[in-house]
């Protein structure tokens, strides 16, 4: 396993549209592995595929992460069967060090995925599931949580990457060992 170098905004494969995953054979575990490996050292509750660069639908999340206990899950080919409620909570996202925007997401969702082992599940949830979920299906359509801030708190948060990257602050905060 190896920890992959995590793409920053405004990188471009984080605009890109990921790909369906059509083959699930060696190449693909390694990057579901290195996935996993990355998204621990780096703290994170969810790591994309597009956020290492690789433009392939595939999510891993860790579901313990307010728990402090570990749950990690892999979902493949992602999509949205059901949407209930509204919920407006913070979020972070690991291509944008220290930057935490207040974003409205489904207070439950039902998905269809499929597991590593190629096999089609369905799984439904609430609040952090949901945001976690939606947060990074969004990356997988090359979407981010600052897309869904008003026009003026976007640009606001911009400012703020700019000026960060002017500092040299913006800068990868998860270094590969
Ligand atoms: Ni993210």
């Amino acid at each position: 396993m190896a920890i992959r170098k995590i793409e920053l905004y405004p990188s471009e494969v984080l605009r890109e549209r990921a790909k369906e995953v059509e083959k699930f054979d060696d190449e693909f575990n390694k990057l579901v592995d290195d996935m996993i490996e990355t998204m621990k050292s780096a703290n994170g509750a969810g790591l994309a595929g597009n956020q290492v660069g690789v433009p392939l639908r595939i999510l891993v999340v860790d579901l313990g992460a307010l728990q402090e206990k570990e749950d990690i899950r892999v979902y493949v080919n992602p999509e949205l069967v059901s949407k209930e409620g509204e919920r407006l909570e913070s979020e972070g996202c690991l291509s944008f060090p220290q930057i935490f925007v207040e974003v409205k997401r489904p207070k439950k969702i039902k998905i269809r995925a499929f597991n590593r082992e190629g096999k089609l599940f369905e799984e439904e949830g609430e609040d952090f599931f949901s945001k976690a979920l939606c947060h990074e299906m969004d990356h997988l359509d090359g979407v981010l949580m600052i897309d869904h801030l008003s026009p003026i708190k976007k640009e606001l948060a911009k400012r703020k990457i700019k000026k960060m990257i002017k500092e040299g602050l913006w800068k990868d905060p998860y270094p590969q060992k």
